[in-house]
């Protein structure tokens, strides 16, 4: 166990050397009934999961972990937490990185460094018979050390971009700022959530392609909705897009 780590009230580290991915098991230990707060943290991860069946590779040397949360709302809520969860990334990565480079968002959860990826974020929940979630399960990873080659959208690492964090820094900053944010979630609602991640977002007012399961959809990011669905603008209509990649189309 790595004893030291300082964590705000309400969360417990449960740290590992290797797990085949830290949202199997946080799943698992919200699925036995585990207390929210726990904090699942593998050193290496070889079979990390991405979000829409990728891949999220997991040498040592960068961080992978899940928080888990027993929110009191429904599922439709739960997307709301992956904005809190970037937000969270995006200021624990910020003191660790040259001045210039400002973390930014990209919808829905990724955190870019220099226009490129260095933190993606998976959201898996379960429900009450009720319809309310019984357990939520953030899984962050952040590429501290290096980052894979040949993604669909490119991706860069802590490391390549100038920072200089450790693994346990990021672990301990990020679920500092994940509880100062649900906290501001909990109390003003979203908007409190959108105002900040609107006001880093790439992509937004500008033209995007965004890559649904089974089509591309081209448009306009008018807007990010209430609820954190992306509102397209598009020559047949206006879509309300709920999951799906953005590549911000470079204006020519
Ligand atoms: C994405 O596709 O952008 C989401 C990547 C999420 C990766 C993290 S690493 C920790 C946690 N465990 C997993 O298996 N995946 C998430």
């Amino acid at each position: 166990m790595t004893a030291s780590l300082r964590l705000p009230p309400g969360y417990r580290l449960l740290d590992y050397d290797e797990l085949d991915s830290t949202n199997d098991e946080a799943k698992r230990l919200g699925a036995d009934g585990a207390p929210a707060g726990c904090v699942v943290w593998a050193k290496s991860q070889p079979n990390g999961r991405g979000r829409r069946g990728r891949r999220w590779d997991g040498p040592p040397g960068n961080l992978y972990m899940s928080l888990l949360l027993r929110p009191a709302h429904s599922p439709a809520a739960a997307a709301q937490l992956g904005f809190v969860a970037a937000l969270a990334v995006g200021e624990a990565c910020a003191p660790f990185l040259p001045e210039a480079t400002k973390p930014r968002y990209k919808w829905p959860n990724d955190v870019l460094v220099s226009g490129r990826k260095v933190s993606g974020i998976l959201l898996e929940s379960s429900a009450l018979p009720d319809g309310m979630l019984d357990w939520l399960v953030v899984g962050i990873g952040i590429n501290v050390a290096s980052h894979p080659a040949g993604t669909e959208f490119p991706a860069t690492s802590l490391a390549a971009s100038g920072g200089t964090a450790t693994v346990t820094q990021l672990l301990e900053s990020t679920v500092a700022r994940y509880h100062h944010w649900m906290g501001r979630w909990e109390a003003a609602g979203f908007e409190a959530i959108r105002e900040a991640w609107l006001s880093n977002a790439i992509g937004v007012g500008g033209k995007v392609t965004v890559r649904l399961e089974r089509q591309v959809l081209e448009g306009r990011f008018a807007d990010l909705d209430r609820d954190g669905a992306l509102l397209l603008e598009t020559d047949e209509g206006n879509r309300r897009v709920l999951a799906g990649d953005v590549f911000p189309v470079a204006a020519s």
